[in-house]
């Protein structure tokens, strides 16, 4: 650790030795030069100086230690209430062109942008510590692997980023002849000499998350929350890795990675992209149930995947994070065990409720709340007055921070520098209605239609319509740093690249019947539908042809354990023509919108379901079509 005095005009020895880049060096002297801290901390990524900062941010007020012999080493930290998720109506991507960035991102002239956010940035670090956080997104040495810079005024960041990074001194060792990704975080709340800082500083009325994908480089100001502040994980990780893999021909995707083995050992990966609030963390760390002794499910990532072509044309896959950012309400013994263990200790707990014996909790962690408990806002809570108000005692977008090694299903391969194979992806969406539980696309081209189609339909906590499906492409529309119809264009020329690409399915956990009940359990049901996945990627598995693609039958799926009739199963399967024609004429109010780059084999692929649809029965459904 190497922390320097107060200095705006300095001199080159501000540089540690191991600091060589010169990229950084010139960039590093107009930031300093711009947002005057008052000193520079130049992070070594050790143990000593996590300890260290966290006892900081616990004499600040900003961290408050849980009880050690509950969660040893563990903190909870509360934010500003205007401070607790991504603000995608302040993200913007700064490519030159607008029509670069495309209509579903926020765009402004990067020169505009650049003067306008140097106004902001001038002077924000008064009174406070420049923390320097060299960090490597995947294993550092991995081919897959690319290295960032993050400059942040907030101890919270560094800590955060240290569990969800490689992060620390020898990452400067790996940056000789390499271009770093450049990112400059502040929580934009300079100090005047004397001022109290609070303990979540931030600047509630301006936020900027800004992207300049040609530059690779970041800048954040007014927010120290999650995918605002972590720079490493949306920002770097999706919106400018998803430009650098366009440009050189790999994909970096919203989807997280799991391994499956059979009894005899055959093992699979598989990629999946769910959109958020899916269940993505729980499907990665799935337990098998009753009836499949033998099999493992075990972990290669659960939020973002980095995906390259090897020489033989293999997709190979990394994790390029080395931490959980999870998502608290909802996580409990019954929904992810696996995770309930990983979060015993050395964890970071933003925003959920604190109970007297200085433990957490959140909504969904135990089916009765305890009977009193600090909330998120520092407020008495107990499930009457949470019952009276409606306020929840965590707040549904508080999360945990923990490092990946202590996930107990954690791949034997999960920090392979040389990535894992993929053999299939899959992506899901929330579905009630007209989506059946699973069906494999007839080709790659066609797994590219379906994933660029697939989405959820509103709840009542989102915006919009109820009951309304709002198309999110590959789980990536808020993620994806250029035009989504390039995007598209760049899947289909990866398949083409690939002498067998992966197979590609999609799969909806969320239809419910005429009264509203989920007609699948879901959880660690689901590894019934992962087999039939995998061993279709082997050859081993049957299916039969439906109007979307191809279909297990109730024969084709294991239901030891379970007690679900073919009745049931073929309800879930269904395929009703007039709600799937009017689904595919919706497709029709997206590709509008990426008209001038949408791939025109999207066109022909929407005739040719239309016109399996058309020769369906009404209503389609897997035991009339065996008879
Ligand atoms: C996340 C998200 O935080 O997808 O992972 O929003
Ligand atoms: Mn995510």
């Amino acid at each position: 650790m190497t922390t320097t005095g107060a200095n705006t005009a300095f001199s080159d020895d501000i540089f540690p030795s191991y600091v060589r880049n010169e990229r950084f060096k010139s960039w590093f002297k107009d930031i300093i030069a711009l947002c005057k801290p008052e000193r520079v901390h130049w992070c070594d990524g050790s143990q000593e100086e996590y300890d260290q900062l966290c006892e900081q941010m616990v004499e600040a007020g900003t961290f408050k230690r849980l009880n050690p012999e509950l969660r040893p080493n563990s903190f909870l930290a509360v934010s500003d209430p205007s401070d607790v998720a991504r603000t995608e109506e302040r993200t913007f991507v700064c490519s030159r062109r607008k029509q670069d960035a495309g209509p579903t991102n926020n765009w402004m002239d990067p020169a505009k942008m650049d003067a306008n956010l140097r106004g902001f940035y001038d002077g924000t670090m008064r009174g406070r510590t420049m923390y320097v956080v060299p960090f490597s997104m995947g294993p550092l040495g991995s081919e897959i692997s690319h290295i960032g810079i993050e400059i942040s005024d907030s101890p919270y960041v560094v800590v955060n980023m240290r569990t969800m990074t490689r992060m620390g001194r020898k990452v400067w060792d790996f940056l000789d002849g390499k271009e770093p990704v450049l990112c400059l975080h502040s929580v934009g709340a300079p100090l005047a000499p004397g001022q109290a800082d609070s303990s979540w500083p931030c600047n509630p009325v301006e936020k900027y998350i800004v992207h300049y994908p040609e530059n690779r480089e970041i800048w954040s100001y007014g927010s120290g929350y999650g995918g605002n502040a972590l720079l490493g994980k949306k920002c770097f990780a999706l919106r400018i890795a998803s430009t650098m893999a366009r440009d050189e021909g790999w994909l970096a995707e919203h989807m997280l990675i799991l391994g499956v083995e059979s009894p005899k050992g055959e093992k699979s990966y598989i990629g999946a992209a769910f959109p958020s609030a899916c269940g993505k963390t729980n499907f990665a760390m799935l337990i098998p149930p009753k009836g499949f002794d033998g099999w493992k499910v075990t972990t290669v990532g659960d939020d973002i995947a980095w995906i390259k072509p090897d020489a033989e044309g293999t997709l190979r896959a990394i994790n390029p994070e080395a931490g959980f950012f999870g998502v608290a309400p909802g996580t409990s013994y019954d929904t992810n065990p696996n995770m309930m263990d990983a979060i015993r200790s050395n964890t970071i707990f933003t925003n959920v409720a604190l109970t007297p014996e200085g433990d957490v909790w959140w909504e969904g962690m135990t089916p009765e709340p305890p009977p009193s408990l600090i909330d998120w806002q520092g407020q008495e809570w107990t499930p009457a007055i949470g019952k009276e108000t409606g306020r929840k005692a965590a707040h549904p977008n508080a999360r945990f921070t923990v490092p990946a090694t202590q996930c107990p299903v954690a791949d034997e391969n999960w920090e392979n520098p040389a990535g894992v194979p993929i053999t299939a992806f899959i992506f899901g969406g929330r579905r009630a209605t007209v989506v059946p539980l699973v069906y494999q696309a007839v080709n790659w081209n066609f797994g590219v239609y379906l994933a660029a189609t697939i989405g959820s339909e509103m709840t009542a906590a989102a915006f919009g319509a109820l009951g309304q499906v709002r198309r999110d492409p590959f789980a990536m529309l808020p993620f994806c740093g250029y035009h989504m119809g390039d995007y598209f264009n760049h899947w289909l020329q990866i398949g083409r690249s690939l002498p067998n690409p992966p197979r590609v399915f999609c799969v909806n956990w969320f239809r419910k019947d005429a009264e509203g009940k989920f007609l699948w359990p879901g959880f660690g049901e689901n590894m019934r539908v992962l087999k039939w996945i995998t061993e279709r990627v082997q050859g081993k598995a049957s299916a039969i042809e439906s109007p979307l693609g191809w279909m297990p039958r109730y024969e084709d799926i294991q239901w030891d354990g379970m007690d679900f009739s073919s009745e049931q199963f073929n309800q879930l399967m269904s395929v009703e023509r007039e709600a799937w024609k009017q689904e595919i004429l919706s497709h029709e109010e997206l590709f509008e919108r990426l008209y001038d780059r949408l791939p025109k084999e999207f066109i022909l692929m929407r005739e040719l379901i239309l016109s399996s649809l058309w020769r369906s029965p009404e209503k389609w459904e897997l035991a009339s079509e065996r008879a």
